[in-house]
């Protein structure tokens, strides 16, 4: 079964609007679980913009499934990662000149800085994910690395309109899923996912994980987190959402 995990950065992002304590993303967590996540997912940003290092520390002592932490391949915020060891990590893209056109991790320009933060997670025992356009190029050259996993970029599939554009990428995710099961290591997804676009990403061959935050915490602010939970899960398999 496709594993979900929960992006709980927008709720950090609704704390830091006012700077004070509400809503804490400890508690969405704690939620996201109880409705059946299987991961939390927080990017703990070198600006520090929305998830703090309290909520970092106060999530690894709380959270019962896969903590996945999604961070720039930077020294400091590597340190960071060995220090509180969340189960996995994704290298995500922060600055400009780190982004492809399309979004995910430039491989081929910054391979070197790449390589050596997934090869210090990986060597401390925490699964490595890159987060990568279906370019073929780029995911070949991440097959090269020490890493468990790659997430395909799906902002393109869910930013195209319905029909042949959104066929059209769908078909790239499949061949980049392709590259990737021929690589042995695992594919995740994520992006721009919502109750609506999710089932075909979540029925490509051999799709491990799905990292979801926006469309879930916007269905939480109306019908609560748990129950948004829930209906991704059913979203996911294709049922109706039920109670
Ligand atoms: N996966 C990665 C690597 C991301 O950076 C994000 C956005 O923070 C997501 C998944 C979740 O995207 P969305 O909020 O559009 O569901």
């Amino acid at each position: 079964m496709v594993r979900l995990g929960v992006n709980i950065d927008h709720v950090a992002t609704l704390r830091q609007a006012r700077g004070g304590k509400e809503p804490d993303p400890v508690w969405a967590a704690a939620l996201a679980e109880l409705g059946g996540a299987d991961g939390i997912t927080i990017h703990v940003r070198e600006d520090r913009r929305h998830i703090q290092d309290r909520d970092l520390r106060l999530l690894r002592e709380t959270v019962q499934v896969r903590l996945n932490l999604e961070l720039a391949a930077a020294d400091e915020i590597v340190d960071l990662a060995l220090e509180v060891r969340p189960d996995q990590v994704t290298l995500v893209p922060e600055r400009r000149e780190e982004l492809t056109t399309e979004g995910g991790l430039d491989v081929l320009a910054h391979r070197e800085r790449i390589r050596r933060a997934a090869a210090r997670c990986h060597d401390a025992g925490i699964e490595v994910a890159l987060f990568l356009d279906p370019e073929p190029a780029q995911l070949e050259a991440a097959l090269d690395l020490k890493i468990q996993a790659v997430e395909l970029h799906t902002g393109r599939y869910a930013n195209s309109p319905e029909g042949t554009a959104r066929d059209r990428e769908l078909l790239a995710l499949r061949e980049g899923a392709a590259i990737i099961g021929s690589g042995g290591v695992e594919l995740h997804a994520g992006h721009g996912l919502n109750y609506r676009n999710v089932l075909p990403v979540a029925e490509l061959p051999r799709m491990c994980e799905l990292n979801i935050g926006h469309s879930i915490v916007s269905r939480a602010l109306f019908a609560g987190m748990e129950r948004a939970v829930r209906e991704m899960l059913a979203a996911m398999r294709g049922e109706p959402p039920g109670l």
